[in-house]
């Protein structure tokens, strides 16, 4: 199996600058398994992402993690309460077409302390009660999910990287 590793880095993201962001795409995630297909749907399976004109924050957070990589591409999403990420594996399609096919990971950076109902699992594994600037890396072919049962909306950085 592909080693998933966890680190922290420290950030100084504040409650504005989340709220601040300029999401630009709602789109439904994901649809890679009959049972996905069968009981999630546009309603209960959309989140906010935003790609282009990330603000510079979160681009500097590619400059913060390991630097175990020679490309990436920042994004930021907004997961709303009600809505679910269920089981998928990433494609990394940006990073892959402008650098090429092959080997890719992704950091998953939590970018508030954990609050209740926001979820995440990989490898089978839960994973609740981060703190901000956890991070979580793996690679294309892991299957994950998340979602967000509580009451506010659930903030996260990605670096994919290659
Ligand atoms: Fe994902």
């Amino acid at each position: 199996m592909i080693p998933i590793t966890r680190g922290h880095i420290d950030l100084t993201v504040t409650i504005n600058d989340l709220e601040s962001l300029k999401f630009d795409k709602y789109f439904q995630t994901y649809q890679q398994l009959p049972e996905v297909e069968q009981y999630y749907t546009a309603h209960n399976s959309s989140i906010w992402q935003l790609l282009d004109d990330c603000p510079q924050w979160v681009h500097d957070l590619s400059q913060q993690i390991p630097k175990d990589f020679d490309h990436s591409v920042v994004s930021a999403i907004k997961i709303p309460p009600g809505q679910t990420v269920p089981c998928h594996a990433d494609k990394h399609y940006i990073l892959q077409q402008t650098y090429g096919a092959g080997d890719t990971w992704r950091y998953l950076i939590f970018l508030e302390d954990w609050k209740n109902g926001h979820y995440f699992e990989i490898g089978g594994q839960p994973i609740v009660n981060w703190k901000a600037g956890d991070w979580v890396k793996f690679h294309r072919s892991c299957w994950h999910l998340g979602g967000n049962m509580g009451l506010k909306p659930f903030y996260s950085a990605q670096v994919t990287v290659k």
